[in-house]
């Protein structure tokens, strides 16, 4: 008999995919999938999952262990979200009608809006505030799904203010029931000060930033976003082998709004994910496919800017990218922490089957942050991260948008 200190039962359908790497082309929508189940864990591990018929024959629950009745629901592994900007302070709603009049992000932040605006009330918050509202986005997201989730600096575009964004995470996640991954992002913006003077800001990610955030282990991972408005693809090769030389994972976010050549970027430096790709070239693909670079794709931001042009999808599958479905949470472009919302876009606007985005969610965004061992699927061994949807079945995730 194997021991369980927690068992669910009453599951009308289980579905996880399986592995400890991401699955990509046709095994991207290979799951398993248990009607009438049940799952045990013990200390935070799954020790079974399978049919409720036959379970009582193999499992017993210790004295005091908890019985769950998932009453006829859908459980499937907790969502994990690999790109997320959560600690930031201030909302920018202000911003909302002039991107429902059709503002551009370019133009919104050449107004005074935009990213820069995000860092002047980062800048501002005392740290303790700043772990508040770390902790309650977590709460939050664990509400809805979420129980491993990325998270960005890059709203404090200075040394101090980069290092009060990565601690308060570091604090905020502290004893919290969702993990946090973080990412260092000071190569987000120039920052106002050093409009003019761009080449010293990127000296001082790479001579001084990334040596101190990697020194106090505050991020995994560094990301740079390349964009006009941003970071060009010399500047991000710079800062991007600099980070890797101090050990640490990287992140691009590419090809958003225009083929910048960055999805090839992150395929040379052996990237753990390429994000946003939008406009990715084909040429790019096909890199990120020889790279086994995750792309991440986004279709938050895309809805909430309007965006006409869509990542292409098929393509990505079809040349075996490994692909991973995130929120993007951002107060300027993705003001939504709903991994489910990230669900039914990423089939009702991306045009992934339900069964690719639920892998796309977990498993293979899992891999992107470096924790297929451990979460990212409902298996033997792994953590006891798992999450009981109201609903019959797992189409209705997004049939009922
Ligand atoms: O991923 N693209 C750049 N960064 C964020 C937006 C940040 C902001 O507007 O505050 C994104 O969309
Ligand atoms: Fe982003």
């Amino acid at each position: 008999m194997t021991e369980a200190d927690l068992a669910i039962v009453g599951i009308a359908e289980l579905a996880t995919p399986e592995g400890t790497t991401a699955r990509t082309g046709a095994d991207l929508s290979r799951l398993k999938v248990v009607r009438d189940a049940a799952v045990a864990c013990r200390r935070g591990r799954i020790v079974y999952v399978g049919p409720e018929a036959g379970f009582r024959e193999t499992v017993s629950v210790v004295p005091g262990g908890t019985v769950l009745d998932a009453e006829g629901g859908t459980v499937l592994p907790g969502f994990v979200d690999a790109h997320t900007h959560l600690p930031f302070a201030g909302w920018r709603d202000g911003e909302l009608d002039e991107v429902l009049r059709g503002a551009t992000y370019a133009e919104i932040a050449a107004r005074g809006g935009g990213i820069l605006a995000t860092v002047a009330a980062t800048r501002a918050i005392e740290p303790g505030a700043l772990v508040e509202l770390v902790r309650a986005r977590l709460d939050g997201m664990l509400r809805l799904g979420t129980t491993t989730v990325e998270a960005k600096s890059g709203y404090g575009l200075s040394l101090e203010a980069e290092l009060k964004q990565l601690e308060a995470l570091r604090e905020g996640a502290t004893g919290h029931p969702v993990e946090v991954v973080p990412t260092f992002l000071g190569a987000h913006k120039v920052p106002g000060e050093l409009r003019h003077r761009r080449s010293e800001y990127v000296d001082r990610v790479v001579a001084e930033m990334l040596p101190e955030v990697a020194r106090r282990r505050l991020a995994e991972s560094a990301d740079v976003f390349v964009d006009r408005g941003a970071f060009s693809v010399a500047e991000a090769r710079r800062i991007l082998q600099a980070a890797r030389a101090v050990g640490l994972a990287v992140r691009v976010h590419a090809d958003q709004f225009a083929e910048d050549g960055a999805a090839e970027l992150a395929a040379e430096l052996g990237a753990a994910s390429a994000d946003h790709l939008e406009h990715v070239s084909n040429a790019g693909v096909e890199a990120l496919a020889r790279s086994g670079t995750t792309a991440v794709l986004l279709p938050g931001p895309s809805l909430f800017l309007r965006e006409r042009r869509l990542p292409p999808t098929r393509r990505l599958v079809e040349a075996g990218v490994p692909i991973a479905l995130a929120s993007d949470f951002n107060p300027g472009t993705c003001p939504c922490e709903s991994m489910g919302t990230a669900l039914w876009l990423g089939c009702l606007r991306f045009g992934l089957s339900v069964d690719e985005a639920i892998t796309a969610a977990t498993l293979n965004a899992a891999h992107a942050l470096g924790r297929a061992e451990q979460c990212g699927s409902l298996e033997v061994g792994k953590r006891a991260d798992l999450v009981v949807h109201a609903v019959p079945n797992r189409r209705h995730l997004v049939y009922r948008f």
